[in-house]
């Protein structure tokens, strides 16, 4: 392809966004790319915000994408701290918030998503935080280093990841959520009730089925008031209750959204010049069946990835078993494939060691893998899933079925 007149245009400078700028260069794209990205950063990798740079509030060089010299290097056209307004697609046109216009004959909406906002009585009060950004961590942090009691409000990744950080931090916490189950979102009881006990066994009060109805000041948040008419004395409030994917730009310029922005499994959306890719991509799942949109890390760089090779006309499927990981306290989890209710449940291994499997079953298939502490079970169980091979039973050494 003749690429040196060519311009490629990139919104959202997160990881998605980042490795697609990167990849585009890297197999030697001459053309221009631009990169606008809203957060006065260069792309960062978000896990570690709600894991070890929450507890020791250092921010390392290591969570960006590249040191300045190689952003040199890449010679990428960075608009930082900027904000996309409009797609003008027939005109081929990118329009950002101060009024500049970007031609684009290609454009790759990395755009992510924010954290869901909770909508009671009392959330706009200091002292009431959300995280997605470095700054939202560091911010945190800092309350937490003179919390009272920290309220978690939430029981999914990130409420459990914060609660474990405060807790390590010396700070009491309580978490709500308002399911009778934690991360309802991505796993059956079955494995939620591990991180429940473990959470409980450190000191966190977990409160399942809690309804939060108002959180009270008068000048900074001081008090939640529940459904029952109890209340509790906080002295601040982490908000983890799932995130919204930033699908307003594909809207607005008529692409096929559906919970995400619609894309093949080359991650091109409805229109054939606009990719979309990261937490914001609704796309394809095949190896787990109907259609998701993946939020981690994996995803983010891999289909980020694929979606540059897609912008150059390259050859390019992203398909890949969803895969993602949580630390909390001493525990590493990971989950390979999206575990289905009506799964039957083999586990290997005693959880009361802190080390087992949850091999997650249908008709003689795995569907998905929970490691608890036990990372190297995670790829035989890989091997048989991306070979559609059966699963045996008699051949875990220590084996007990959960229904
Ligand atoms: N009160 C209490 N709990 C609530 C409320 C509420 N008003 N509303 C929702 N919840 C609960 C949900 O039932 C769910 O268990 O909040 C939890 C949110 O969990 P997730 O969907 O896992 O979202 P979150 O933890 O915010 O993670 C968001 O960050 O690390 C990433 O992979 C993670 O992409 C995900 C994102």
């Amino acid at each position: 392809m003749q690429t040196a007149r060519r311009q490629f245009v990139i919104v959202g400078g997160g990881q998605a966004g980042g490795w697609a700028a990167r990849t585009l260069r890297e197999r030697g794209f001459s053309g221009r790319i631009v990169l606008v990205g809203q957060e006065a950063h260069p792309p960062y990798e978000r896990p570690p915000l709600s894991k070890e740079l929450l507890v020791s509030g250092k921010p390392s060089s290591s969570s960006y994408l590249w040191s300045s010299e190689k952003l040199k290097d890449l010679e990428i056209d960075f608009h930082c701290a900027s904000s996309a307004a409009a797609i003008d697609r027939s005109r081929h046109e990118l329009r950002l918030q101060d009024g500049r216009r970007i031609p684009y004959d290609r454009l790759l909406l990395a755009t992510g998503a924010r954290p869901r906002r909770l909508a009671l009585p009392g959330t706009d009060l200091p002292g009431i935080h959300y995280l997605r950004t470095i700054e939202d961590c560091l911010t945190i942090r800092q309350a937490l280093a003179s919390a009272e009691r920290l309220l978690v409000v939430g029981g999914g990744w990130i409420g459990l990841e914060v609660a474990a950080a405060a807790v390590t931090l010396g700070v009491p916490v309580t978490l709500v959520e308002a399911t009778d189950q934690l991360c309802g979102r991505s796993l059956p009881k079955q494995s939620a009730t591990y991180f429940l006990d473990l959470h409980t066994a450190r000191g966190v009060d977990v409160r399942l089925g809690a309804k939060l109805v108002s959180l009270k000041g008068p000048e900074v948040v001081e008090r939640a008031v529940f459904a029952d008419g109890s209340s509790l004395r906080v002295s601040n409030v982490v908000v983890g209750i799932g995130v919204e994917p930033n699908v307003e730009l594909a809207v607005e310029c008529g692409l096929s959204v559906d919970n995400g922005i619609v894309v093949d499994e080359t991650t091109r959306t409805s229109d054939p010049d606009i990719f979309a890719a990261g937490d914001v991509a609704s796309q394809p799942v095949d190896v787990v069946g109907p259609r998701h949109r993946l939020e981690s890390w994996q995803n983010a760089q891999n289909q980020g990835i694929a979606a540059a090779k897609a912008m150059l006309d390259e050859e390019s499927r992203h398909r890949e078993l969803p895969w993602f990981w949580s630390d909390q306290f001493d525990l590493n989890f990971q989950l390979l494939g999206i575990p289905d209710r009506s799964d039957r449940i083999f586990v290997k291994g005693d959880p009361c060691t802190g080390r087992f499997v949850q091999f997650f079953v249908a008709n003689q298939r795995i569907n998905a893998v929970a490691a608890f502490n036990s990372p190297r079970e995670l790829r035989e169980a890989k091997r048989l899933m991306l070979g559609k091979l059966p699963f045996d039973a008699s051949s875990l050494s220590t084996s007990a079925v959960v229904q």
